[in-house]
């Protein structure tokens, strides 16, 4: 029976050439294979796993060789501090996107009972954070998805965000028209992109992801249709690519919102823009 130190190395050895992050994916697959933490595995290298734990770390493996994500395999992503259940029905939640939860927590004084729309919710991670971040405010979350919304369902009950609701909606169709806050993450990869054939998202549901040749459609429906459904003053504020900023900035004007401000993400690219009714 092998070491956990053999099985890591194992691991990395058949990970290398096809995971830029062969040694922490191990890592993660075998930890989550023990019901351990990453830290335990570190303490106690000289444990031996029993041949059936063994055996369903090298099935992770393989799949991971093939390229499926490792959210996907351990069914888990961390997102702004909670731990969210992911399946290939939603998009793998981004550490960019915890830009767009601050950016609405920062624009929306905290004390302040709110109703807040959160447009694509996927599995629930800007609505469950938002939620949980400000239990006084009702979340409301939509997607076109009925397994996103089940999944965004399980997230918000596991994480007791009791202040979420769901519905199934294309956009802003069905949305109340007295919000204070319209956030979303919509697909904003054009359709042609040759990033969709590398990487994790090709295992992720093109619906998540592209919209348009541009990669603008979902953008342009949400700023047209959005600014209706909001109070006077109320807020929109909106993901999208690196190079849509000035798209993003250029449609709110087009839809008379103010206050437009673009952020940038950790890699200094442009990434959320926001605007008020
Ligand atoms: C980029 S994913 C974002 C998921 C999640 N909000 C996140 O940030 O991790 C976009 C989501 O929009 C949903 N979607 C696509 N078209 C839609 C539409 N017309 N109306 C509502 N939701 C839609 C997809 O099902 C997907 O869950």
């Amino acid at each position: 029976m092998a070491t956990l130190t053999e099985l890591l190395h194992e691991g990395r050895a058949l990970l290398e050439e096809h995971s830029p992050s062969a040694d922490l994916d191990a890592r993660v697959l075998l930890a989550h294979v023990l019901g351990r933490s990453e830290t335990w595995l570190r303490t106690w290298p000289e444990h031996r796993p029993g041949r059936e734990e063994a055996g369903r770390y090298r099935a992770l493996l393989r799949h991971r060789a093939r390229g499926c994500p490792v959210a996907y395999l351990t069914g888990e992503r961390e997102f702004f501090g909670h731990s969210f259940r992911v399946s290939e029905a939603v998009l793998i939640p981004r550490p960019e996107t915890e830009l767009l939860v601050e950016a609405v927590l920062e624009r929306l004084p905290g004390e302040n009972a709110a109703r807040v729309a959160d447009l694509g919710t996927g599995s629930g991670a800007i609505a469950v954070s938002l939620a949980l971040a400000r239990p006084q405010w009702t979340v409301l979350a939509t997607d076109e998805s009925d397994e996103a919304l089940e999944l965004a369902r399980v997230n918000a009950r596991a994480l007791g965000a009791g202040n979420v609701s769901l519905s199934r909606t294309h956009w802003c169709a069905d949305l109340p028209g007295d919000l204070d806050a319209v956030v979303s993450n919509p697909p904003y990869v054009a359709e042609g992109d040759p990033h969709l054939k590398e990487g994790d998202v090709r295992f992720e549901p093109r619906a998540a992801l592209t919209a348009g040749p541009e990669g603008l459609d979902a953008l342009r429906a949400i700023v047209e249709q959005a600014p209706a459904h909001l109070v006077p003053g109320g807020l929109l504020a909106l993901e999208h690519g690196y190079d849509q900023g000035e798209a993003v900035r250029a449609l709110m004007h087009e839809a008379g919102l103010a206050a437009i401000e673009t952020l940038r993400d950790l890699a200094g690219h442009e990434r959320v823009t926001a605007g008020c009714r």
